[in-house]
C-alpha cells in the first residue's frame, strides 16, 4: 500500500468525511473512535481515557514496521465540547475527560506519531490537529475547549519549528470554520443559560451557512501539497474553495 492513514474521530462529522475523500485511492485507512468508523480498518479506542493511547502508539509502531509506501498521514480530529458549562458548575468527572481529550489526547499521540514515524525512509509524513477559531474567541461554556484548541495551536508552533530543525514531518494546525456536524447540533440543543452564545450558531444553521463536512475535508486535504511553512495553523475559512 502507497499511503498509510489514521484519521482519530473517523466515525463521524469531519472525521468521517476525512475517511471518505481520502486522496489516493489505494491508500489503507485505519479510524480511530469508540463507535465503528465505517469505511475504515477500526481501531476502537476512548481517547479520553489515557490508557487507549498506548493501543495507538502500538497501531503506528507495528503498522509502520517495514513500511515503504509514499505517504504517511496522522490527522487528529475527535474532540468533544461536552460538557458545555460554565467551569465551577460542571460536573467534574466530564469537565476532566474534555480536558485530557482535547488537550492532552492531540499533544500526546502526536508525540507518539513522530516518534514512530522518526525511522522511516524516504516516505512523506503528515501531522494535522484540527483546532478552532474557540483558540482565540471568547465563549463562555466552552472553557476548556477554547483552551485546549489554544494548546493545540502552540503546540504544532513548536513542533513544526522543530521538524523544521529535525524530523521532516508537516506539522499542522487546521481550524475547519463552523461545520455542519453532529457538534454542532449538540450546540444547538444546549440551554443558553450553559452556552449563552447559542444564538449565534442558531442563526448560522438557520441562513444555511454551515460548511458541508465534505467541503471542510477537501480543504484540509489539499492542505498536505500546499507548500505551507511547517507548524502553521490554518483557518479553512481563508483558503480558497
Ligand atoms: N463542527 C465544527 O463546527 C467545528 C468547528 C471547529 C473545530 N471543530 C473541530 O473539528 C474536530 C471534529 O469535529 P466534528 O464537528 O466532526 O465533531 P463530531 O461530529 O462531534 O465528531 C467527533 C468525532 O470525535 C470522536 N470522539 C469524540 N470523543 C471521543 C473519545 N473520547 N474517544 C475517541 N473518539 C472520540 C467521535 O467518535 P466516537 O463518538 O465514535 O468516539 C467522532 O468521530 C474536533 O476536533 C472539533 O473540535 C469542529
Amino acid at each position: 500500500m502507497a499511503e498509510l492513514v489514521w484519521i482519530s474521530g473517523a466515525s463521524g462529522g469531519i472525521g468521517r468525511a476525512l475517511v471518505d475523500s481520502v486522496p489516493w485511492p489505494s491508500a489503507r485507512i485505519i479510524g480511530i473512535s469508540r463507535r465503528r468508523a465505517p469505511g475504515t480498518e477500526h481501531l476502537a479506542a476512548d481517547l479520553a481515557d489515557p490508557a487507549a493511547w498506548d493501543e495507538v502508539d502500538a497501531s503506528f509502531r507495528r503498522e509502520l514496521a517495514g513500511f515503504g509506501g509514499d505517504r504517511v498521514v496522522f490527522v487528529h480530529a475527535a474532540g468533544t465540547l461536552e460538557p458545555m458549562g460554565f467551569a465551577g458548575s460542571v460536573d467534574t468527572a466530564a469537565y476532566s475527560r474534555n480536558v485530557v481529550l482535547n488537550s492532552a489526547a492531540p499533544q500526546v499521540l502526536g508525540h507518539m506519531f513522530l516518534r514512530a514515524v522518526a525511522a522511516l525512509g524516504g516516505a512523506q509524513r503528515h501531522l494535522v490537529i484540527l483546532t478552532s477559531g474557540a483558540a482565540r474567541s471568547v465563549y463562555p461554556g466552552w472553557s476548556s475547549y477554547g483552551a485546549a484548541k489554544a494548546a493545540v495551536d502552540q503546540w504544532v508552533r513548536n513542533v513544526g519549528a522543530e521538524q523544521e530543525l529535525r524530523g521532516g514531518t508537516q506539522v499542522l494546525a487546521v481550524a475547519p470554520g463552523t461545520v455542519d456536524t453532529g457538534m454542532q447540533e449538540l450546540i444547538r440543543a444546549t440551554e443558553a443559560d450553559d452556552f449563552p452564545q447559542r444564538q449565534k450558531f442558531v442563526d448560522l444553521h438557520e441562513a444555511g451557512r454551515l460548511t458541508p463536512p465534505a467541503e471542510a475535508a477537501a480543504k484540509t486535504w489539499r492542505l498536505l501539497d500546499a507548500g505551507l511553512d511547517n507548524g502553521s495553523v490554518v483557518d479553512l475559512r481563508d483558503q480558497p474553495g
